[in-house]
Parts: C-alpha cells; structure tokens; sequence
C-alpha cells in the first residue's frame, strides 16, 4: 500500500514538492492544511481525493504515514517534532531549525520515534552535483581543498515573512546559505573547525540586536582537515542577472564547478576542469526540484525508519549557528 501522506503549508514550494510526489506515484496525498483557503484548495485541485483540514492538529487525526512539511521556516522544528511524536515519518523544508538546538530536538525526536526524517536540500539533488560528487567520492580530483560557494538571489523572496526574523529565523544564510553549507558538508564530509563571517542590511554591517534580517553575508569555514570554503549570499544584490548560483570544487587533480546558466533559479551545468581543459558533466533540462521529496516518499515505501545521517541536519545547523556569531 502507498504511504499515506499529510501535507502542511502549501504555499509555493509546498505545492511543487507535492505535485513531484504526486507524479512518482509513490504516494496518496490524504490530508492538506494551510491556513490560506487559497493556498489549501490549489493544494487540492491537485490531488482532488485529500481531505482539507483546519490545521497541524486535524492533520495528525487523519493518522497519516507521513507529512511533509512547508511552512514559514520559524515553525519547521515544533511542527515536525509533534508530527514525529505521533510516529509519523518528516518531509521538511529546510531549515530544520532556527539553531542546532531546533534541529537536535527534531533528529532526537526522529530517533526515538524510529522514523525516517529527510530536509528538502534540493540542489544535492542536481544532476551536476551527482556528478560532482560522483568524481569527489571516486578520487577524480585528488584530495579536494578548496571550496566556493556562492547563492545570490537578485529579488529576494517575495513573501513578507522571510524578512520577519520571528518567523523566518533569519536572513539570506537561513534561506539561502544553508544549501551551502550542506553542500560543503556533503561533499568534504569533515567537521568545521573555523567560521568567521559578515553580515550586512541594506549595506550596513548587522551589529548584535539589530532586528533587521541580513540580505549579504560572506562567510570563511575553514574545516578540520584544513580545507577552506567561502561562502557568499544574498537577496536584492544588484547582480545583473535573476540569480548567480555557482559551486566550485577544488582538489589536488582536478576541479569541478556547478554553475547556474544566464541567471537561471532551474538551470544548470557542471564541468570538470583539468589545467585549462574543461569537461560538461551535465546541462540543462534537468528537473531535480522534486527529486529529495520523491527520493523521502520512495524510501518510505522500502520501509525505511530512522536514519543516522539525520545527524548532518544537525552539524550544517550548527554552522550556520557560527555564521549568526550563538
Ligand atoms: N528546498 C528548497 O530549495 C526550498 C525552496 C524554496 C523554499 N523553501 C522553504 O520552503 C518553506 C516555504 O517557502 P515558500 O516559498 O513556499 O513560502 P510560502 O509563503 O509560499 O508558503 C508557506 C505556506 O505556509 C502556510 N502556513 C503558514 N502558517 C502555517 C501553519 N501554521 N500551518 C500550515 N501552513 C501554514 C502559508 O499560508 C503558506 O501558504 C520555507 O521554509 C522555505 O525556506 C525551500
């Protein structure tokens, strides 16, 4: 039988992630709650069988398998763990939390309950950085030292929310350099032993009790092997183009970057680069924003319960925890 799945938020990402599920056919949509009567009954023209109900609670009583989960990012740690508490497995958006502490108490939750529990960190899910982690993982570029991550955003979001730390938990690192960091992580597999960073507003250095949300920050994590990687993001930047989206991998043989195509949010290309040659791994079409949903809901159905490397969800939390200076 198809995992039985409930779906919380679903504003514009969440409506997406349930679409791709939806066309895996790997899951029954079962249950939808968003506090918007729009965003809940777009929600339900595409899967006309769940029930729309009022809230995270009613959602819990439809006894689903699973939820997936994406609301304003404040709420992720609190929603999931009460979905965890009633032996549900998590799909959520990142981040898993506002601090390590948030994101320890969902993994610890996960854990207990033995339930699989994944975050949406979509760009793994790249064709090129599979491949980039396919030539890391295979020795291709010798031992890697270097990293240079970049995600700038040139509107920002567009939802009020994303501005209001209270909801948000942060600026441009909370929504955006957290894909970064987790592919640093990914990839180096190490422990950061070294971050220092800058965050600004509006041009302005973001001192300690500032309310205001950062939207630049450059960050420096050097790791425990020595390897370096910066960091840089933000949302309004006057990039000249929608978006500048690059990771750049530097090993002993060889490097390899993932680079978005003409300002493209969709697009990518990953190249392989020796001396002065370069090798295309892979280009666009690629359609991998729904591959982590549909990779969380085909575990599921293998029958998958916790998993240990949920601890990663912890360790980029506490990265991120080093970039705000907690
Ligand atoms: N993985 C990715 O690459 C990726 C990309 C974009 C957004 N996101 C994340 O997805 C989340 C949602 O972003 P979005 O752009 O879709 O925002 P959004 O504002 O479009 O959607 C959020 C939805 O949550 C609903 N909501 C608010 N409170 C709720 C509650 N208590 N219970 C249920 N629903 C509630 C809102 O009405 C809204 O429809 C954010 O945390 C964001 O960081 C992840």
């Amino acid at each position: 039988m198809k995992p039985r799945i409930g779906f919380l938020g679903t504003g514009w990402i969440g409506r997406h992630r349930m679409e791709a599920m939806l066309e895996s056919a790997a899951i029954e949509a079962i249950g939808i709650a968003d506090p918007s009567p729009e965003m809940a009954q777009q929600a339900a023209q595409l899967a006309p069988h769940a029930q729309v109900v009022d809230g995270l609670a009613a959602l819990l009583a439809l006894e689903p398998d699973g939820i997936a989960i994406a609301t304003p990012s404040a709420l992720h740690a609190d929603q999931s763990i009460a979905a965890l508490e009633r032996g549900l497995a998590v799909f959520c958006q990142k981040p898993l939390g506002r601090t390590a502490g948030e994101a320890k108490a969902v993994v610890e939750a996960a854990r207990t309950a033995d339930r699989l529990l994944a975050v949406d960190f979509s760009y793994r899910y790249t064709e090129g950085m599979r491949r980039i982690a396919e030539l890391v993982r295979g020795g291709d570029l010798g031992r890697l030292y270097a990293a240079d991550l970049v995600f700038h955003n040139a509107y920002g979001p567009d939802k009020p929310w994303f501005y209001d730390a209270a909801q948000s938990g942060g600026g441009c690192v909370m929504d955006l350099g957290v894909h970064l960091v987790d592919l640093a992580l990914w990839l180096f597999g190490e422990d950061v032993s070294e971050v220092s960073s800058r965050l600004y507003a509006k041009g302005d250095p973001l001192k300690p009790g500032d309310a205001r949300v950062e939207d630049y920050a450059v960050a420096q994590l050097t790791l425990a092997g020595g390897a370096s990687v910066r960091l840089a993001c933000s949302w309004r930047l006057d990039a000249g183009q929608d978006a500048v989206i690059a990771a750049d991998f530097h090993g002993t043989e060889g490097g390899a970057a993932l680079r978005n195509v003409n300002g493209s949010f969709y697009d990518f290309t990953a190249e392989h680069f020796r001396g002065t040659a370069r090798e295309m791994l892979a280009s666009p079409p690629d359609a991998w924003g729904g591959r982590a949903a549909v990779d969380w809901a085909q575990r599921l159905v293998a029958g998958e319960r916790f998993d240990p490397t949920a601890q990663e969800l912890v360790r980029v939390a506490a990265v991120l925890d080093r970039i705000y200076g907690r």
